[in-house]
């Protein structure tokens, strides 16, 4: 007759004596009525059992604020204010059953239960909370007209303590409420169809070590309680312990007759309730057993907690979420910080009038990363207006010169542009060629094919260096003469190189001369007055006529070729600081030694007697045709040319035509060391003559 039914939880499938289909007919109640009195005393064992660790598909109802999570967790409130919430099993119960003893006298005993769950309150703020969880025998699933907050959604004004509601529940309650006599704000409390607890007792468990702790309810944290009511001997225990404990001894354990409370059937559930403070409460997992103990829940299967409140955050997120908040900001700072630094780091200037430049404009990322950042094992050297790295251009892999220029004002820029278009238009064996520029704020660069043996003056005064011979030193004459002579009369417009000097002869893979560095001279059309009023240039190629009238002309350069081709015969530069009073300047001592017939003294001394001695003759003697102070009395590069290839023979030279010497060079002694002369440190110390005209033009004075 008596059935055990098992549930476990997922599964549903208990079957009662259903005292609905009894009432169908007299006959049958009888019968039921007459068999329960036979089966009295096996009816003792009676058992209803179901355990939830975790409510997914479990036979409750629910109302209110009742929920059950996704994850299986049944929540009886949620934070919403002044609200209550319940879960019953569906199922009626039997508590009572008539008592064996005196059949005829109608007496009955209450069942013995056992019930344990797991339940947690998350309050917003750590010691403030809702009204708490009570574990409910009521004669309805859920009880209508029942009040939240302080009633527990057990019980409203008008029943509250009334014997006719049949409710006996054991409070959870963290608040107290002096109207219901609570002892305190965390207490387990016993109710019989009251608030007003017959026993209530404040929250406390042993400790490992046998301790008394106190226990706070809505510490946040999962708690298991456990109710146990032996109808035998009307006694209640109730236990209470932190989640993963195992059941301590009763915390609340008080004999108390359950009869008179109990109807035929009841109902066991949940009652919550949560008043002005937005507290959750939530029930992880529930085993009930009548007549016997009920199972054991797996604290392994329940459900997670949900997120805590905001003051009860675990120390990972107060102190990891502001840490990593903290991160977080840095990162996108930092990154924000990157891309404005890169962007800066990249930015360029450019016009519209540029843009028809456009073969001829470089990207500046570009030429970044060709030379590695302008880093300083990329530095080739440091010449006249600014620093020059080695680079290879990411796209083409060509191998190019950066020169770095610094400016300061954009005045003049557009015509110092289009100069540098155009020269790099210019195409000459001998000629470096100019691959284009790119314009950032303050400063200028220029992209020139790159020349793997680097700059002449190295060769003839490093004494590291390998030896040119007369050969390589003749060829390197011819073509920088070459090159000269297409800048002057070759090309569309007429072009000034204005700082011809060994240190701007360039030598290719094949030691073939390049003249570089034009790009900071200046154009000026056929016929058109040359400009007047910058001198460029380097002190000992400087023509005397440019300190006194500024103008540089094609003459001028044929000046400062005469001391550069007299450099590379004699080894020696134009100006020697240490050499004695008489030998200072060059060309002097070429033409002294000419005048005594022995021009060849002045040969370099490391070619011995290595070179052909007319040609050298040829050299030193156009040395000081082009070194005469009369600009008239000087050769055009198209007569040097002629020379040098044997077209046309030197007309006789005469110490009076060649009006040599007597030059005053002006200007300071630090001025004398032309290739140290570095941009801009050193240009304060350059005579007035050596100012740049592209310097001149870059920051905005014309
Ligand atoms: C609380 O639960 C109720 C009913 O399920 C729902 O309407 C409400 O949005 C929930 N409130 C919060 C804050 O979750
Ligand atoms: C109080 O609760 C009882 C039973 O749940 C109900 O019948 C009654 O109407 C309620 N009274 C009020 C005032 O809500
Ligand atoms: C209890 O409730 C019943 C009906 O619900 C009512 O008649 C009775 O007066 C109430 N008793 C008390 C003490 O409130
Ligand atoms: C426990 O709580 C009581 C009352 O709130 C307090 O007097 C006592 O000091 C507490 N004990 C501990 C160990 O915190
Ligand atoms: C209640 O607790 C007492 C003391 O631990 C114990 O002797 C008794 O058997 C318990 N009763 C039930 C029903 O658990
Ligand atoms: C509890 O659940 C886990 C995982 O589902 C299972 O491995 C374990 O055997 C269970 N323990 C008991 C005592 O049933
Ligand atoms: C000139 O450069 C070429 C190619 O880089 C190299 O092979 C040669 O040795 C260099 N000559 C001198 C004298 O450095």
């Amino acid at each position: 007759m008596e059935s055990k039914h098992q549930e476990n939880g997922m599964m549903s499938s208990q079957r009662f004596e259903n005292p609905e289909a009894a009432m169908f007919s007299v006959f049958k109640l009888t019968v039921l009525f007459l068999i329960a009195r036979i089966g009295s005393v096996a009816s003792q064992g009676e058992q209803v059992s179901f355990t939830y660790n975790g409510f997914t598909g479990s036979n409750l109802k629910l109302d209110g604020l009742a929920q059950i999570t996704s994850k299986g967790l049944l929540l009886l409130t949620n934070t919403t204010r002044q609200q209550k919430g319940h879960a019953f099993y569906n199922d009626p119960i039997h508590f009572l059953y008539p008592s064996s003893s005196s059949s005829s006298s109608g007496a009955t005993s209450v069942f013995s239960f056992s019930t344990t769950f797991v339940f947690a309150i998350i309050p917003p703020y750590p010691d403030l909370s809702g009204h708490g969880i009570a574990f409910v025998i009521a004669p309805t699933k859920g009880l209508p007209g029942a009040l939240p907050s302080q009633y527990l959604g057990l019980f409203n004004e008008s029943n509250v303590g009334n014997s006719t509601n049949h409710v006996f529940a054991v409070e959870l309650d963290t608040i107290q409420s002096k109207e219901f006599n609570d002892i305190n704000d965390n207490h387990v409390g016993i109710d019989i169809n009251g608030l007003t607890s017959v026993a209530s007792i404040p929250v406390t468990y042993l400790d490992k070590n046998g301790r008394s702790e106190n226990l706070s309810l809505f510490s946040g944290h999962a708690m298991q309680v456990w109710v146990n009511y032996d109808g035998v001997h009307k006694y209640l225990n109730v236990s209470i312990a932190p989640i993963g404990d195992p059941k301590p001894a009763p915390l609340l354990s008080r004999s108390l007759d359950l009869f008179p409370v109990m109807k035929e059937t009841m109902f066991v559930g949940f009652s919550s309730a949560t008043g002005s403070v937005l507290t959750s409460h939530c029930v992880l997992g529930w085993s009930f057993k009548v007549n016997g103990q009920a199972e054991d829940l797996n604290l392994s299967q329940l459900p997670k907690l949900p997120k805590r409140g905001p003051k009860k955050r675990s120390p990972l997120m107060t102190i990891g979420l502001p840490v990593i908040a903290v991160v977080l900001v840095l990162v996108s700072v930092f990154g924000i910080q990157s891309i404005v630094k890169r962007k800066r780091k990249f930015a360029e200037v450019l016009e519209e009038w540029e843009l028809d430049y456009g073969p001829h404009r470089f990207k500046y990322k570009d030429l970044y990363m060709a030379t590695n950042g302008f880093k300083q094992k990329e530095l080739l050297g440091i010449g006249g207006f600014g620093r020059v790295y080695r680079g290879v251009l990411p796209s083409s892999k060509i191998e190019v010169a950066v020169k770095k220029v610094s400016h300061e004002s954009r005045q003049g820029m557009k015509e110092f542009v289009a100069e540098i278009v155009s020269i790099g238009q210019l195409r000459h064996r001998n000629l470096v060629t100019l691959l284009g520029y790119c314009r950032r704020k303050g400063e200028l660069l220029l992209v020139y094919e790159f020349m793997p043996n680097g700059s002449l003056d190295k060769y003839l005064f490093d004494p590291f260096m390998p030896v040119l011979d007369w050969v390589q030193r003749f060829r390197i004459i011819r073509g920088v003469a070459s090159a000269l002579f297409y800048l002057h009369e070759e090309w569309e417009q007429v072009v000034i190189h204005r700082d011809v000097k060994s240190s701007n002869v360039l030598l290719d893979g094949e030691m073939n001369a390049r003249l570089g560095d034009f790009g900071l001279a200046r154009l000026y059309d056929h016929g058109s007055d040359p400009q007047t009023t910058h001198i460029v240039g380097t002190l000992g190629y400087l023509a005397p006529e440019l300190s006194r009238t500024g103008k540089a002309n094609p003459s001028t350069d044929v000046f400062a070729f005469g001391a550069f081709i007299l450099e590379v015969a004699c080894g020696r530069r134009p100006i020697e600081p240490i050499a004695s009073a008489e030998d200072l300047v060059l060309v002097d001592r070429v033409f002294s030694c000419w005048s005594r017939g022995m021009v060849l003294d002045t040969v370099d001394p490391k070619l011995g007697i290595n070179y052909a001695a007319k040609e050298m003759e040829l050299v030193l003697e156009l040395g000081l045709l082009c070194s005469n102070c009369i600009p008239t009395g000087r050769p055009t590069m198209r007569q040097v040319v002629q020379y040098l290839e044997g077209e046309l023979p030197l007309p006789e030279l005469s110490t009076l035509s060649l009006n040599v010497g007597g030059v005053t060079y002006v200007g300071s002694d630090q001025g004398f060391d032309d290739f140290a002369m570095s941009y801009p440190s050193s240009l304060g110390k350059r005579s007035t003559q050596s100012t740049s005209v592209s310097e001149s033009i870059l920051s905005g004075g014309r």
